[in-house]
């Protein structure tokens, strides 16, 4: 008898863990209201994944920042597929949560699902990457079919700019380090194809150096700079250093300048060139986007030379947003990040306060 008991309470433990599983987040034990509300909210979370130390840093400033705010966070990792960021916001919306986050992996395909979403009355917010109409209000709000209706807010970088930044950098700086050349041969290892961050950065970058936007290899106007490599390496350490083995067997001799779309591609290349022999910052002068401890680290130890800050920490303004949709108070449609160039000049000095 005792051990039927036993087993009946052993299943019904197991009923309820399975139940707060579905849930998405393991449940939310904590009472309490929501700072700014009346109620608890519960947001729906759809990640990319863990691609980058960039996106870590992102994670864990959501997740600080529900704890902070007290919401129930469902979080869901899609391992960089869009179908599964799908299939999570479906859930969200089954389980009827109060609002919904996510960071598209790439530009295009969510009509559809956030039309589901505006069927069913829940808000969404874009973070960290963007998709169609992410910096224009739309004329009329109720209708459905314009995509700047399709989210209510926009929460990230101007990647667009950071390219134009990178460039910048760039032009300033390069003959200073690799003097006396007529060219700079530029190689380039593009982020996820077709995210915003890759064709953000990818155009604005081209835009600066005055080569036309819309191919991958080209020269500049006044002649100094050339593209003559580039390819993606995903965002990924690995992908980063594996492309750029292969540009250094193609072409290492002729490479002067690296533009990475982010420090992990960076970092991984980092290390591919000097498998190959040639100095990295001297040899090859380096250009990562993010700004995370690992380009420092790099910087610092001269390895790499400039990093273009895109910044991570979305976790509270995320937040602060929700709130104020739910209390049906006016947002921005786009809240730009802030963000700051290094390089060698200033890292070291930078480093320290760093939170990511
Ligand atoms: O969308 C932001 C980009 O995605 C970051 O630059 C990169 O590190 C990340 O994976």
């Amino acid at each position: 008898m005792k051990l039927a008991k036993k087993a009946l309470f052993a299943g019904l433990i197991l009923v309820i863990a399975a139940g707060m599983a579905f849930a998405g987040g393991g449940g939310d034990s904590k009472g309490g209201v929501t700072k700014g509300m009346d109620r608890k909210i519960v947001m729906g979370y759809s990640q990319i994944g863990a691609e980058s130390e960039w996106r870590t840093a992102c994670t864990n400033s959501v997740k600080a920042a529900a704890e902070e705010w007290n919401i129930d966070l469902r979080f869901s990792d899609a391992q960089q597929q869009q179908q599964n960021q799908l299939q999570a916001i479906r859930t969200f919306i089954q389980q009827k949560v109060d609002i919904i986050a996510f960071t598209p992996v790439v530009e295009t395909g969510w009509e559809a699902i956030l039309k589901e979403c505006l069927d069913a009355g829940i808000p969404t917010i874009c973070v960290d990457r963007s998709i169609e109409g992410s910096d224009r209000v739309a004329a009329n709000p109720n209708d459905k079919n314009d995509p700047d209706n399709w989210f209510t807010a926009f929460i990230g970088s101007d990647m667009e700019q950071e390219g134009n930044r990178a460039a910048k950098w760039v032009i300033a700086n390069a003959a200073k380090i690799k003097p006396g050349k007529s060219v700079y041969n530029i190689a380039e290892l593009q982020g996820t194809v077709g995210s915003s961050a890759q064709m953000g950065r990818f155009k604005g970058f081209r835009d600066t150096l005055g080569i036309n936007p819309t191919s991958a290899l080209g020269t500049s106007k006044d002649g100094k700079f050339k593209i003559i490599l580039s390819q993606t390496g995903d965002f990924t350490r690995a992908q980063g250093k594996q492309v750029m083995e292969a540009f250094m067997k193609s072409n290492g001799n002729d490479i002067d300048v690296l533009l990475a779309h982010n420090d992990d591609m960076a970092i991984g290349a980092i290390q591919a060139i000097q498998e190959a022999g040639k100095v990295p910052g001297k040899d090859i002068v380096i250009i990562g986007i993010d700004a995370v401890k690992g380009a420092f680290e790099a910087m610092v130890a001269g390895t790499m030379n400039a990093s273009i800050e895109c910044n991570p920490l979305l976790g509270p303004q995320v937040m602060e947003t929700a709130v104020k949709i739910l209390n049906k108070q006016p947002v921005e449609k786009w809240v730009v990040s802030t963000e700051s160039d290094y390089d060698q000049t200033n890292a070291a000095a930078a480093y320290p306060t760093r939170q990511y």
